[in-house]
């Protein structure tokens, strides 16, 4: 069976593209998730009574329960997605960082690697672990400096880049010397629905919604590269289908933005979208505050590789896919209000009779989601 083990498939990225392998029906997904705050079960609603798609709740960092699953459903590729990825969260408290960043993806090396050595030939040559991975770990770029290539040095400056760009190492040097069949994607800062309102885009969108402070750190100036989370996890397809083994593809929207420009758009689309009296011209609601510790000033991706090699490009412009994200967290209040109030996390005590999303001991019987 064409099986593919997808980690943190419950977050914002992984949720985006489990949905899209099951709606395209590209493969049967065994997802491993720790369900820590970024983990939403509700992200996976859609698949509700997918008999193809298997949910266990669990740590990447949890050998025996990562050793199980790969041999009960022999996937023929992994799929990294788990990992803290907050910035500020990694300044305010590293370690669960360089936990599941550092540690936990070194487990899941060690376990894909035992299983990739011990399946048949044929098996083996097919075999992926794909890990996703950020362009923040090639630090930060001058204003006028060329777009981040594949060969760009890594400079990390954040703890959460830190640990990601451990993570890429270890990756690479698990396929130079064991010959494990990796690939690693650097993409550049996603948006779109079913992000967690910690970051940037959706905290703006339900802050304007609220009438509340829209804060811009420093001076408003700091520029990202922004993409839409679809045209990310088609991409991610493309590259384990087609992608060369041991290489590295930076992925990215060729959408610089400095975030004065994205708080305005946001304000912009929310005056024509949810054109309340009150909080209308959403504008006025911008606070400029201090500014994050450490904060990179500039990233910008060259995607010219992946399309080069693997014809990819993003479908989505900036204008279409920030009008479907706003009009997502406009349609969608219940969601926002259960990652509002927490009640979002009520799942996992009602199925595990826990307080903590902690990690099940040995692989629990699948949970279809
Ligand atoms: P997210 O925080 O929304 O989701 C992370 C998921 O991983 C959550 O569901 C969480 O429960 C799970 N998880 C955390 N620790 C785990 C563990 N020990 N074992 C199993 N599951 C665990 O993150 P995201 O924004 O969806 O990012 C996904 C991946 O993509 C990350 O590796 C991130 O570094 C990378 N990335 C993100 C962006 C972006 O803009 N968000 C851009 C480039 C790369
Ligand atoms: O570049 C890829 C990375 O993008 C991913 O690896 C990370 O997982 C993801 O979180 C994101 O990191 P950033 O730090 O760029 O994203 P964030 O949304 O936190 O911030 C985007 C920019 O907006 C950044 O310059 C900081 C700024 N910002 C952020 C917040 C939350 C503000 O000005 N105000 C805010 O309240």
């Amino acid at each position: 069976m064409n099986t593919i083990l997808v980690t943190g498939g419950a977050g914002f990225i992984g949720s985006t593209f489990v949905l899209l392998t099951r709606q395209q029906g590209l493969a049967r997904v065994v997802n491993l998730d720790l369900l820590t705050y970024a983990g939403n079960l509700m992200n996976l609603e859609a698949l509700s009574g997918d008999p193809d798609h298997l949910f266990t709740v669990g740590d990447i960092g949890d050998r025996p329960l990562v050793q199980a699953m790969l041999e009960r459903y022999r996937p023929r590729a992994v799929v990294n997605f788990a990992a803290e990825s907050h910035v500020d969260r990694s300044i305010d408290g590293p370690e669960d960082f360089i936990q599941t960043n550092v540690v936990g993806t070194f487990h899941l090396l060690e376990e894909c690697r035992r299983y990739w050595q011990a399946l048949p030939a044929a098996q083996r040559e097919r075999f992926r672990l794909l890990h996703v991975s950020t362009d923040e770990v090639y630090g930060s770029l001058a204003p006028d400096a060329p777009a981040f290539t594949e060969n760009h040095p890594y400079a990390p400056n954040s703890p959460y880049s830190a640990s990601k760009a451990a993570s890429d190492h270890l990756v690479r040097a698990y396929h130079h010397t064991h010959g494990l069949p990796t690939i690693t994607t650097n993409c550049s800062n996603n948006y779109g629905p079913r992000q967690f309102p910690e970051k940037l885009i959706p905290l703006l969108i339900v802050n304007g919604c609220k009438g509340a402070p829209l804060p811009i750190y420093g001076d408003g100036l700091n520029v990202r590269d922004w993409l839409y989370v679809e045209d990310h996890c088609q991409a991610l397809h493309t590259v384990l289908d087609r992608g060369r083994v041991g290489e590295v593809y930076n992925i990215g929207g060729n959408c610089e933005r400095s975030n004065l420009e994205i708080v305005r758009t946001v304000c912009r689309l929310l005056d024509q979208l949810d054109p309340a009296p009150a909080r209308t011209p959403h504008e006025a609601l911008i606070t400029f505050v201090k500014d994050r510790p450490g904060h990179d000033r500039r990233y910008a991706i060259d995607a010219g590789k992946i399309q080069r090699e693997l014809g990819w490009r993003p479908r989505e412009t900036f204008a279409t896919g920030l009008n479907q994200t706003i009009r997502w967290y406009l349609d969608n209040p219940c969601w926002l209000e259960a990652v509002q109030n927490g009640s979002y996390r009520d799942w996992i005590e009602r199925h595990y009779g826990t307080n903590s999303a902690g990690p099940a001991a040995t692989p629990t019987a699948p949970v279809r989601s």
